[in-house]
């Protein structure tokens, strides 16, 4: 007769019949998470790109607990982040190395800003139960308040709207001819990255990069650096005051998601009223598809009403909010990445 065995464990917990294992899972979820932003924190990554050391070698060089920093060391490594490649020394697999830095995909200041901000999120009971933002009750101040009073944090902030607009940049040039523009205005732009990169497939065309003061500085450095001061600017301002003038294509990404429709629209209008006769608005944003069906956008819109009182919005939604701008959409087109290219023109 056959031996009975217990069936090995398969790491696809998701899938067990159990829907208490299930659950169980996904609170097991916001340990690894809490741990990997920890990790980027302590600049782990970084600290394991020559190869695997000791946990107590680690722990000298980032002041932390030997013993403790081991059991977080074995966490990420049963979750295929590190690799524990002798008793107590672990290796950065290929699987972990965004966490590094100088890695072309590096996610760490993502990973760091969530460990920020995290406590907003933590607490955010409170929006579900007002329909507010957590942010401000915990920090004191609105999220872009925040960051204009934390350099350090306002620094990290635009890095990791960097490394997140990394892998979609790609998409949207793919789905968007920009030739035709000739004076493009990147609302809410940040540093420039996408504006720097959107100019390189448009030789003719002129940029704004427009942002609070603090961030439209770091957006000059880049633009300086990247040798782009002759064909680019970048501006200095409010957007819900006044956008710069006479462009032919402004362009939204991540932003109209930071608001409420009143401030979104508010936004929109100051486009309309700026932009030259015929142009047009290009929001980039995630459009919420209807029921169950999967997408990031909804997760990120709970985020979104956690840090901001912002949220994610269905088609139909942007419909009506470009409605109040006196905006109509003309197309929205998808890309490869979860983000679609929303453009409008004047209704
Ligand atoms: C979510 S980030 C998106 C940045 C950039 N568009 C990107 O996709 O990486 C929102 C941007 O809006 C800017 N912002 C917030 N309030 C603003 C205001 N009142 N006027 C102009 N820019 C503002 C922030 O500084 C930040 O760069």
């Amino acid at each position: 007769m056959a031996e009975e065995r217990p069936e090995p464990p398969t790491g696809h917990v998701q899938e067990a019949p159990d829907p208490a294992v299930r659950l169980l899972h996904m609170r097991d979820q916001f340990i690894h998470a809490r741990l990997l932003q920890i990790a980027a924190e302590l600049g782990l990554g970084d600290l394991l790109a020559d190869g695997p050391r000791s946990a107590h070698d680690l722990a000298a060089a980032t002041g932390t607990h030997p013993e403790a920093l081991y059991r977080m060391l074995r966490v990420l490594a049963a979750c295929g982040v590190f690799t524990e490649t002798a008793p107590g020394s672990f290796a950065l697999t290929a699987a972990g190395a965004p966490l590094r830095s100088d890695h072309h995909c590096s996610v760490r200041a993502t990973l760091a800003f969530d460990g920020v901000i995290g406590r907003a999120l933590f607490d955010s009971a409170h929006s579900v139960r007002t329909g507010e933002a957590t942010f401000p009750r915990v920090f004191g101040a609105s999220l872009f308040d925040y960051l204009a009073d934390h350099p350090e944090h306002a620094a990290l902030f635009n890095t990791a709207m960097q490394e997140l607009s990394r892998p979609v940049l790609r998409a949207v040039l793919d789905a968007y001819d920009f030739s035709a523009a000739r004076r493009i205005v990147d609302v809410g732009g940040g540093n420039g990255t996408l504006l720097s990169t959107v100019l390189r497939t448009a030789p003719d065309a002129h940029g704004v990069v427009f942002d609070v003061p603090h961030v439209a500085e770091a957006a000059r450095d880049r633009l300086r650096a990247e040798g782009l001061a002759d064909r680019c600017t970048a501006v200095g301002g409010d957007f819900f005051h006044k956008a710069p003038e006479d462009g032919d294509l402004y362009i939204l990404k991540w932003i109209l998601h930071d608001w409420p429709d009143d401030r979104a629209a508010g936004i929109l209008r100051c486009c309309a009223q700026a932009m030259a006769p015929g142009g047009r608005v290009l929001l980039v944003e995630q459009v919420i598809p209807p029921g169950d069906t999967p997408h990031p956008g909804k997760a990120m819109d709970f985020s979104m009403l956690a840090l901001l009182d912002g949220c994610e919005r269905t088609e139909e939604e942007f419909a009506a909010l470009l409605g109040r701008a006196d905006l109509r959409i003309e197309r929205i087109i998808p890309t490869a990445s979860p983000f679609s290219l929303i453009e409008a023109r004047a209704a």
